[in-house]
């Protein structure tokens, strides 16, 4: 089972494909991250994953789950995933966790950031 996984997902605004036949899988425990211009789908991706959105054909997959037959399913996968989440920020001291938000930046821009 993959953690999330998509097949030939297809999501349209009208006319505009905000993404065309994605296909995609991550493991559990790997992090993958998603990167892209403004208007490249990243967005709509989560929006769909997140149940928020409908896809207008293909699959998607939370944990084994697929997105359009049981939201209910992904959205508590995904509130108990993201308490978690909380629970680890609020263990860390405040400026430790804004190391931890921009831990992908170079120094010098990391610096400025936390300060
Ligand atoms: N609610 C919407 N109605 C119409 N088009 C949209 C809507 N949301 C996004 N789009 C279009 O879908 C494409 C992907 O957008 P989006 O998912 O927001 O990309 P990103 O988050 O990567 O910037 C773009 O062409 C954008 O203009
Ligand atoms: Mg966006």
């Amino acid at each position: 089972m993959y953690a999330v996984e998509t097949q030939n997902l297809i999501k349209k605004y009208g006319k505009t494909y905000a993404l065309k036949g994605l296909d995609f899988t991550v493991n559990p425990s790997e992090i993958m991250v998603l990167l892209g211009p403004n208007g490249s789908g990243k967005t709509t991706l989560l929006m769909t994953l997140a149940t928020v959105l409908k896809p207008t054909s293909g699959l998607a997959k939370v944990m084994g789950f697929d997105v359009v037959k049981y939201p209910t399913k992904v959205r508590q996968i995904l509130g108990d995933f993201i308490s978690r989440c909380k629970g680890l920020l609020e263990t860390q001291a405040s400026g430790d966790s804004a190391i931890s938000c921009c831990n992908v930046r170079d120094q010098e821009e990391r610096t400025q950031r936390c300060d």
